[in-house]
Formats: structure tokens, C-alpha cells, sequence
């Protein structure tokens, strides 16, 4: 697994602003996306671009553009959906998939209650959208979901990260091709399996408790 760790005033700037307790949920929102928009710059840097020539104003000249397969954007409800904006900014052409997942407050397990994904993903670059990287047990759900429908290539963005997370996913994805981009890696979970310092319940933050 390659792990890829931010490091950057203008995102430690925006999380920290993320982090504060006082943002509001409007605030929270453009962050998140904005955040997103700025780690996608490295999440896609392997991103697969077929050549292109191009006529310009001036002359004939070759480009790229984004290969086909078109690439899949997999948000994993509910708090991952705050990222897909951000992301698909980014890359219009991407086709979403979605993933809806929650983890129980007491076991920490996730369960799976909603997946909208293609069938075949493989040759299909994969993006995975969940802005808090805990136990681990959601995105590695997600991740597994992913490979048992073919995926062999696979990014997963997230905006703050514990190391007991990034521990279970390697140990998870055993040499298979996947890609970690963290806008931070916080120092550990609480006994209740919340992110430290983090930012407290990002689904809670970006949409209100329901
Ligand atoms: C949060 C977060 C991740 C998960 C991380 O979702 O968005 O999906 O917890 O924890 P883990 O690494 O221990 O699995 P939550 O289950 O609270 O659902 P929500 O997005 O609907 O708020
Ligand atoms: N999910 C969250 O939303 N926040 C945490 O700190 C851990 C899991």
C-alpha cells in the first residue's frame, strides 16, 4: 500500500479551521470540499490520460485527456457524499458509485445498508470518498467491495486519518494495489473509537445529528 501523508500550509490551514468546534455546518461543508479538491491534486497524480492532439490558436499540438475507462468516484454515505463535489470538480468526466455505511457505536463494526456500484470495475480506476479513517472497518469494507468486483486499482481519500486505521488497511490490502492520500495523521483513537484530536462525528458536522 502506498501512503501518502499531506503536507501543506493551505491544507493544515483549512483543518484546523475544519477541526475548531465552533465552524458551522456551512463553513464545515466548504471546507471539506475545498480539502478534497486540493488532495485529489495527489490522489490522481497516476490518474490513466490517453494523448490527445489539439489544434490551438496557433498551431497543431498534442494533450491528453482522461482515459476510458472513465474513472469510478465511490462516496461511502453518509459522510463521504460531502466529499463528491469536491472530487468531481475535479474530474467532471467520472462516473459515481455509491456505498452507504455505518459503523456501531458500541462494536465499531461497519454494516453495509446501500451499494449502488457497476458490476465489472475491472480495468476501472476506483476513488473512494470517506473523510475519517478510524478503526478502518468502513473503509476497508468499502475497499474489499470494491476488489470482489473486480477492482485492481484502487485510491482512497481521506481527510484525517488514525494510525490504527492505516494499519488495518495495509494489513487488509496485503500487497494489492491501493492508495492511501490523508489530509492529516492524527496520534490515535479514544476508547470510543473517535479520531484524536480529529474533528469529532464528520457525518454529525457536515449534516446535523439524525
Ligand atoms: C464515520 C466515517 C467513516 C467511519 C470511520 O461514518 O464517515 O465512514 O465512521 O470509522 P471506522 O474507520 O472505525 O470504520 P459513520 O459510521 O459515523 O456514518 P455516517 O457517515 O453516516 O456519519
Ligand atoms: N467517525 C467519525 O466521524 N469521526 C471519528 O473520529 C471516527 C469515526
Amino acid at each position: 500500500m502506498r501512503l501518502h501523508v499531506a503536507d501543506h500550509p493551505l491544507i493544515t490551514h483549512k483543518l484546523t479551521v475544519l477541526r475548531d468546534q465552533r465552524t458551522s455546518s456551512p463553513v464545515f461543508r466548504q471546507l471539506t470540499e475545498e480539502l478534497v479538491t486540493l488532495l485529489a491534486y495527489e490522489a490522481t497524480r497516476n490518474v490513466r490520460v490517453a494523448p490527445i492532439e489539439i489544434q490551438t490558436p496557433v498551431t497543431t499540438t498534442t494533450g491528453v485527456r482522461i482515459d476510458e475507462p472513465r474513472p469510478l468516484v465511490v462516496p461511502i454515505l453518509r459522510a463521504g457524499l460531502g466529499m463528491l463535489e469536491g472530487m468531481v470538480k475535479l474530474i467532471p468526466t467520472a462516473e459515481v458509485g455509491f456505498l452507504g455505511m455505518v459503523r456501531d457505536h458500541e462494536t465499531l463494526e461497519p454494516s453495509t445498508y446501500a451499494e449502488r456500484l457497476p458490476d465489472d470495475l475491472s480495468d476501472r480506476q476506483c476513488f473512494v470518498l470517506d473523510p475519517m479513517l478510524a478503526t478502518g472497518g468502513s473503509l476497508g469494507a468499502a475497499i474489499e467491495f470494491l476488489f470482489q468486483r473486480g477492482a485492481q486499482d484502487v485510491t482512497a481519500i481521506c481527510i484525517l486519518g488514525a494510525p490504527e486505521g492505516v494499519a488495518a488497511i495495509e494489513k487488509q490490502v496485503d500487497g494489492r494495489d491501493v492508495t492511501l492520500v490523508l489530509g492529516a495523521l492524527d496520534e490515535r483513537l479514544n476508547e470510543k473509537g473517535y479520531i484524536v484530536p480529529g474533528l469529532g462525528d464528520a457525518g454529525d458536522r457536515l449534516y446535523g445529528t439524525v
